[in-house]
């Protein structure tokens, strides 16, 4: 990341643009590929207008403009981070980009949304988490499963006492769309992707969300992991053996004294975004299920509960994102949905910039200093699963 570090960090940040409340946050988008819709549905859920988009070529921010109704195609990324016209950036490309543009974002006064791994390097994503910090402006990191009402009413039951001292966090998050011979896609290629795929793509959302759940920190780890062949179309059918993990295995101790373990691939058949945990604690366990949100299992000795979502006997923080009434299934979408809700109140509230208090237990959205933590950790979870040992989380 050209010239960015802690020492000369925020020397050249232009001044944060009117943001009080009720001041339109004009948006725009770099990436509207299949995640950067989701912000763009968000992002108009919200209120707020989508300004302008970006591609990979100017043509396709074009074509990519009139499908999505959106006014405006920047020629590229870069001219889209730093217009003048624009208030908000949301970084939705490929992973070896979301560095270089937030940098420039930043720089340019812009309230930051950039797409995990924030970068693909842990020096280059604490400069920016420094960064960030200095500018004053919101930088946050769409680690968006802290948003589902059942995630929140784990934590809320974890911060109340009502599960009593976690002792064991456990669990999984599993995929199959790399699981055929020919299956590819960018993320596979390092240069793209970074040096880690299914740890960084999805195993950094288990341990984001885990640690937001218990306020547990993952502080030492062993892991490994696991490479699969592929065919290559443009080959001759020989087999090739990607750069990036399919699959890692992780066991951790947390810096409170509990053991946990994980299990993160993109090689499940059947599995298609399988993110499971559960949090045993003293006096009860409490298990969530991504795929069946509704609901969280609430185990003890005595009885066993399935808790339905309904913001009528949910706590307070589960119940203020719970938008509809019990019965009617909330989902993804959703999350993202409260996430920039979350982001908009705390650029419209001055100092809130670093996290939402709006629930009344210390921030909800993640922030730069959070995905920077997650970049630290997939860089453990690397170098242990290279060198075959225990690690220290910084
Ligand atoms: N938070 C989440 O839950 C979540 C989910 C999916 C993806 N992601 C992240 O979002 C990012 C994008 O993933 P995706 O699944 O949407 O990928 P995608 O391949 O569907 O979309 C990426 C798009 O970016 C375009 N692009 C490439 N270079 C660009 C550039 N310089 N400027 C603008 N656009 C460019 C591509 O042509 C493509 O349309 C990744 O970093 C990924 O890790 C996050």
């Amino acid at each position: 990341m050209g010239g960015t570090s802690s020492d000369t960090a925020g020397s050249s940040l232009r001044t944060t643009p009117g943001t009080t409340p009720g001041t339109t946050l004009r948006t725009a988008i770099a990436g509207v590929g299949m995640i950067g819709q989701v912000h763009l549905d968000a992002v108009r859920r919200s209120g707020a207008p989508v300004v302008g988009v970006s591609a990979s070529t100017p043509a396709r921010a074009k074509e990519a403009a009139a499908a999505l109704g959106v006014g405006r195609a920047f020629d590229s990324s870069e001219a889209l981070v730093t217009s003048d016209d624009v208030d908000v950036v949301h970084i939705c490309t490929p992973n070896d980009a979301h560095a270089g543009l937030a940098e420039l974002a930043l720089r340019a006064g812009k309230h930051v949304v950039c797409e995990k791994p924030l970068t693909t390097s842990s020096a280059t994503a604490d400069a920016l988490a420094a960064l960030a910090a200095d500018s004053g402006l919101v930088a946050a990191v769409p680690f968006v499963y802290r948003y589902h009402p059942m995630a929140a009413e784990a934590r809320a039951r974890v911060l109340d006492g009502r599960a009593g001292e976690v002792r064991l966090v456990h669990g999984h998050y599993l995929q199959d769309w790399l699981s055929e011979p020919g299956d590819t896609n960018w993320r596979v290629d390092a240069a793209a992707g970074g040096p880690s795929r299914a740890f960084a793509d999805i195993g950094s959302h288990w341990c984001d969300l885990v640690e937001w759940v218990t306020g547990h920190r993952i502080a030492e780890l062993t892991a490994v992991s696991q490479t699969v062949d592929r065919t290559d179309p443009a080959g001759d059918g020989a087999p090739v053996r990607p750069d990036t993990e399919d699959v890692v295995q992780l066991l951790f101790r947390t810096d409170r004294g509990a053991t946990g373990s994980v299990t993160v691939s993109q090689i499940s058949p059947g599995r298609k975004n399988r993110l499971w945990f559960e949090v045993d604690g003293t006096r009860t366990s409490l298990a969530f299920d991504q795929e069946n949100p509704e609901s969280l299992f609430v185990g003890s000795r005595g009885e066993n509960a399935a808790v339905l979502r309904d913001p009528a006997t949910l706590s307070p923080a589960a119940a203020r994102l719970s938008v509809v009434p019990g019965g009617h299934p909330m989902g993804y979408l959703d999350c993202f949905a409260a996430f920039v809700r979350d982001v908009h109140a705390a650029i419209r509230a001055p100092g809130a910039a670093g996290g939402s208090a709006a629930d009344g237990t210390g921030g909800t959205f993640p922030t730069f200093d959070d995905a920077a933590r997650m970049v630290r950790l997939t860089e453990a979870v690397l170098d242990s699963a290279a060198d075959r040992t225990w690690k220290e989380v910084s």
